[in-house]
């Protein structure tokens, strides 16, 4: 089944091309670069950016595809997949021809940036009607959640279906406890109620002028001082016998920390400062994922979402699940941890196994979209 699917939900244009769960083509254009200055997204940059560019981003992954196919009048889209080796380019007018081999096109309809959203479906929208295909919306973090199933066009990793999974969702925007419990099914268990884990260690890296995104830089400060924890910044919410998160308790603590201790040479010792900052985020996350183990008694955790592109967290979350004889599974490929259409044209295959597509009339965007709506 081929599925053209777009993700503009924040900070990222992309579109995929996928197979079922195999990703054929996959184009992402970071605005990063765009909105470093400004220490996190500026929505209406974020909207002309998407503007700007979601035409090539749709175009750069088709062509990518189809330029390394042959494309005879007799192709079909299984003679397509099978083909091998590039022989030429194809043009603008053959890449039209290839849209009309796709079975759907998937789009992320929330949660996100309202404006940002609307430049995706819209684009999904356009090309549903032109070229006569159903639509298949997807929620953001369904993709996250899928995106540790992805294959590349080899069908690897194999990597089959065991529900019920607990997953965990921690990116910029997201921190979530979600139980999987088969294609489609979820139930909410814990979220964050005010910051996200990425959000959160953005704004500490921003307090120590580190820049944005933060998480990369504290990933790298913490592990020249060895991931330890030197200060012992508070854990929110950590008793609690329920699976939510709180971080902004601990971002004020970690303000006031600075400003208290300005003058001293502790402040300036930036290393010890993000490990023990990001000993605080992360110890927090493995203790909720304990509790959710022990409530739900499921030992199968996936993860996903931009935090978990972090090794000494992967490190973490291998050592708990090796205390409750389980495994944990990451998205198999770097690109997968952050945002990206593949994963979403992956979430919108198992969609479309169950028929749930869209009506183009009513597809709208939904900034504040929870799982739990399913
Ligand atoms: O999934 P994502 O790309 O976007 C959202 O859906 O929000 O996640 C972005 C978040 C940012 O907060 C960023 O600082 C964080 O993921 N992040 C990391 C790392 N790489 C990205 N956090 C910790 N360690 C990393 N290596
Ligand atoms: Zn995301």
């Amino acid at each position: 089944m081929l599925i053209i699917a777009i993700e503009t939900s924040a900070d990222e244009t992309a579109a995929a091309l996928t197979n079922g769960r195999k990703v054929l083509s996959n184009v992402i254009y970071s605005q990063i670069l765009l909105h470093k200055k400004w220490g996190g997204i500026y929505p209406s940059l974020a909207k002309r950016a998407h503007e700007e560019r979601i035409d090539w981003v749709v175009e750069e992954t088709l062509r990518k595809f189809y330029s390394q196919v042959i494309l005879g009048s007799e192709a079909t889209p299984e003679s397509l997949l099978d083909s091998g080796r590039p022989r030429r380019n194809v043009g603008v007018a053959r890449m039209t021809r290839g849209i009309d081999k796709i079975d759907y096109i998937a789009v992320t309809q929330g949660p996100g940036l309202a404006v940002a959203l609307e430049v995706g479906i819209k684009k999904a929208k356009e090309l549903a009607q032109k070229y006569n295909k159903k639509l298949i919306a997807v929620n953001h973090l369904e993709g996250h959640i899928y995106s540790c199933f992805v294959q590349n066009s080899n069908g690897n990793p194999k990597r089959d279906f065991k529900f019920p999974y607990l997953a965990l969702i921690i990116s910029g925007g997201h921190t979530e406890i979600v139980l999987f419990r088969d294609h489609i099914k979820y139930q909410v268990l814990g979220e964050t109620r005010d910051d996200a884990a990425g959000e959160a260690l953005d704004k500490a890296a921003k307090m120590l002028g580190l820049g944005y995104p933060g998480g990369p830089v504290m990933e790298r400060l913490a592990s020249e001082a060895n991931n330890r924890d030197f200060y012992r910044f508070p854990r929110p919410m950590l008793h609690s016998r329920n699976l939510d998160f709180s971080f902004s308790g601990l971002k004020t603590s970690f303000y006031y920390f600075l400003k208290k201790n300005s003058a001293t040479s502790e402040v300036k010792n930036i290393r010890k400062l993000a490990s023990s900052y990001q000993a605080a985020v992360f110890d927090t996350i493995v203790a909720k994922m304990d509790l959710a183990i022990k409530q739900t008694e499921i030992n199968r955790l996936i993860v996903g979402g931009g935090v978990i592109a972090n090794l000494h967290l992967r490190k973490l979350l291998r050592n708990l699940v090796r205390k409750y004889k389980g495994k944990v599974y990451f998205p198999s490929f770097k690109y997968l941890t952050g945002d990206n259409a593949a994963m979403i044209g992956v979430a919108a295959y198992y969609k479309a196994n169950k028929k749930l597509f869209s009506d183009s009339n009513s597809l709208d965007r939904i900034p504040r979209y929870s799982l739990s709506q399913f």
